[in-house]
């Protein structure tokens, strides 16, 4: 198999990358106390050293008292999580990859099953995290402009440490498409609204204050899913002209990457045309996009949070629609969990030695 266009450099203001492969934004809870810890650094410089080009960190929780649901999800804030990212961020340059934060608030959450809980509810556009399932605060204006800044300051944060960009997680189900959602929006004032259009104005806002501080020459992604975890199937844009409306205030706001969070890269977003849901992104914005979901295995990530095994499973596809130049770089999540030298194994022909993956990757940090 000819992989020679994943292969390719990729360079957009201040991305470099060796290859079009980006590690996946993975929640690992290996972080006491938000604090990532030496064995986290490790963990992400052995995929740098394996040849990933791109690392996108797993969500790393932005300065609000109930950003997080986890004890153990990453800080990105504060004196000493701040200084283990310093060092995770070191130890990946050295290794030879760039990297970004995905950053993160989670919005309206279940509890967590330690019963460990924030010091204050959770907030979100309502109190909702799901149809008929509340769990916390609708935010008061004052919530939503600290959130704003908080996101904000996370990325001039980033970008002072050495990042080489920032990701704003907008993507399945958390506060920011809590938002989009108009099953968890049902607000009425100007963050609220029938259309998605109108219920873009947060993550507008977000984005522009972002963009703000990390300057116009920095790379700036948003991640963004149609489906929704309590709603597998649901799309937010219902076809091309609704993705319109959703994702142009997102680039106006000033997003260079869109990274289009789906199961399976080969199903196509609308019917009539076999693009995915980046494959429309790209088309309809003219931005550069990040495709993912279930590359090089044959079960997808659902399956895998059920307890499924999956098997390796051929790069042809990937490859025609890289060829194609329908998104311009493929985010790995599993394959990576399992296999830190899964890339160095691909861009060798060792495809023998590919491993599947299974639950028990979820359970350390090797
Ligand atoms: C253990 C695990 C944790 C995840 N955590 C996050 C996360 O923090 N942020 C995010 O945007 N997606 C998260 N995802 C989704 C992945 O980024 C990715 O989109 C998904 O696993 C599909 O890619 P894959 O089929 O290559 O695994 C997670 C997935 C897994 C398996």
């Amino acid at each position: 198999m000819n992989t020679d266009s994943l292969f390719k450099p990729f360079s957009l203001k201040t991305l470099n990358t060796k290859n079009r492969i980006v590690m996946a934004p993975m929640t690992r809870s290996f972080s006491p106390d938000g604090v990532p810890t030496d064995a986290v650094a490790e963990y992400y410089a052995k995929r740098a050293a394996g040849e990933v080009g791109l690392i996108l960190s797993e969500g790393t929780v932005i300065n609000r008292p109930s950003s997080s649901a986890d004890p153990n999800i990453p800080h990105f804030y504060g004196d000493q999580a701040l200084a283990g990212w310093q060092k995770v961020i070191n130890d990946v340059h050295a290794a030879g990859a760039q990297m970004g934060p995905q950053i993160w608030h989670q919005g309206i959450m279940e509890n967590h099953t330690s019963g460990w809980t924030p010091s204050t509810p959770f907030e979100g556009p309502s109190a909702l995290q799901r149809p008929g399932f509340e769990n916390g605060v609708p935010m008061t204006d004052a919530a939503i402009a600290d959130t704003i800044a908080a996101f904000g300051q996370a990325a001039a944060d980033a970008k002072a440490l050495g990042f080489d960009t920032v990701e704003i997680h907008g993507a399945h189900q958390y506060l920011i498409d809590q938002f989009f959602w108009d099953a968890t929006n049902n607000r009425t004032d100007i963050y609220g609204g029938k259309t998605l259009a109108e219920r873009t104005r947060f993550a507008v806002e977000v984005i522009k204050e972002t963009r703000k501080r990390v300057g116009e020459d920095f790379a700036l992604i948003i991640r963004l899913s149609q489906f929704k975890p309590a709603a597998y199937d649901f799309k937010l844009a219902k076809n091309e002209s609704e993705m319109e409306q959703w994702l142009t205030p997102l680039v106006d706001a000033g997003i260079d990457i869109l990274h289009c969070s789906q199961r399976r890269f080969w199903e196509p977003e609308f019917e009539g045309s076999d693009l995915n849901f980046a494959g429309w992104a790209k088309k309809i914005t003219g931005k550069a996009t990040i495709s993912v979901g279930s590359v090089g295995l044959d079960g997808d990530f659902f399956g895998a949070f059920a307890g499924q095994s999956s098997q390796p499973s051929s790069l042809d596809e990937l490859v025609r629609r890289m060829d194609r130049g329908d998104f311009d770089l493929i985010a790995v999540g599993r394959p990576l969990l399992s296999d830190a030298n899964w890339v160095e194994k691909i861009k060798n022909n060792r495809t023998d030695e590919l491993k599947g993956f299974s639950k028990e990757a979820l359970a350390e940090l090797v």
